[in-house]
């Protein structure tokens, strides 16, 4: 199971980079619940001060595109869970060298879109059975997930509210939105909506082989 959490870094020079927040705390504790279940999870972390779950491969990324390459390095696999808050552009140059501030005007930041790991992976040819994305929303959250379901071609939104104070907190409260329909969850601890979701992700692939 490819397991992207964390954010990514997107390098401008040496010494800067532009990033989208995230703790990865919500990654990790999929990440821990899934091998708890049994899974055999691999971690595509973005750059997190996190401890590796007990019994899960990591393989550490910086920037998307690396993101994307170690995603795809480690298919085929059943499930893919995508958590990670993928920066969406990044400097369209990297420059080697540090650039100066002294004695010129601020430098106007050229960006270009970063690949969507999360519908390459969706659409590719070596598409996992399940495939679940996560959505962080400020506002129609459930109007917004069911969206970027049909558009990402994921299986399940997992679509939280991040307008309080999720990020980088501890609680979360989270809907999954599937073709079956929506499920709310009541808001819990973290560690518990990955325990839940991996439950979930366990019987939706039990009922898959029994067919
Ligand atoms: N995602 C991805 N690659 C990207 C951007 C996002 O794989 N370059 C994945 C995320 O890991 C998540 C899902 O897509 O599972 C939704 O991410 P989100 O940031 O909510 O979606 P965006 O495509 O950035 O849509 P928007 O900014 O318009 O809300």
């Amino acid at each position: 199971m490819p397991h992207p959490a964390g954010p990514t870094w997107e390098a401008i020079d040496p010494v800067r980079y532009i990033a989208n927040r995230s703790s990865g705390k919500q990654g990790f504790a999929i990440a821990a619940a899934a091998a708890a279940l049994g899974a055999r999870v691999t971690l595509v972390a973005g750059p997190v001060a996190l401890k590796t779950p007990a019994g899960v491969k990591r393989l550490d990324v910086e920037s998307a595109q690396e993101m994307a390459e170690t995603v795809k390095r480690s298919l085929p696999a059943d499930v893919a869970v995508m958590v990670a808050a993928v920066a969406d552009w990044r400097p369209k140059e990297y420059r080697g060298e540090k650039i100066k501030k002294r004695g010129s005007a601020p430098p106007a930041l050229m960006l270009t879109e970063n690949p969507d790991i999360l519908t390459n992976l969706a659409t590719g040819a070596k598409r996992p059975g399940l495939v679940i994305g996560f959505a962080a929303e400020t506002e129609n959250v459930i109007e917004n997930a069911k969206q970027k379901r049909k558009r990402k071609v994921a299986d399940w939104i997992v679509a939280n509210d991040v307008s309080g104070d999720v990020m980088g907190g501890d609680m979360n409260r989270v809907h999954i939105v599937s073709a079956e329909g929506v499920e709310t969850l009541n808001e819990m601890p973290k560690s518990a909506v990955a325990m839940a979701l991996a439950e979930r992700i366990a019987a939706a692939f039990r009922a898959e082989a029994a067919e």
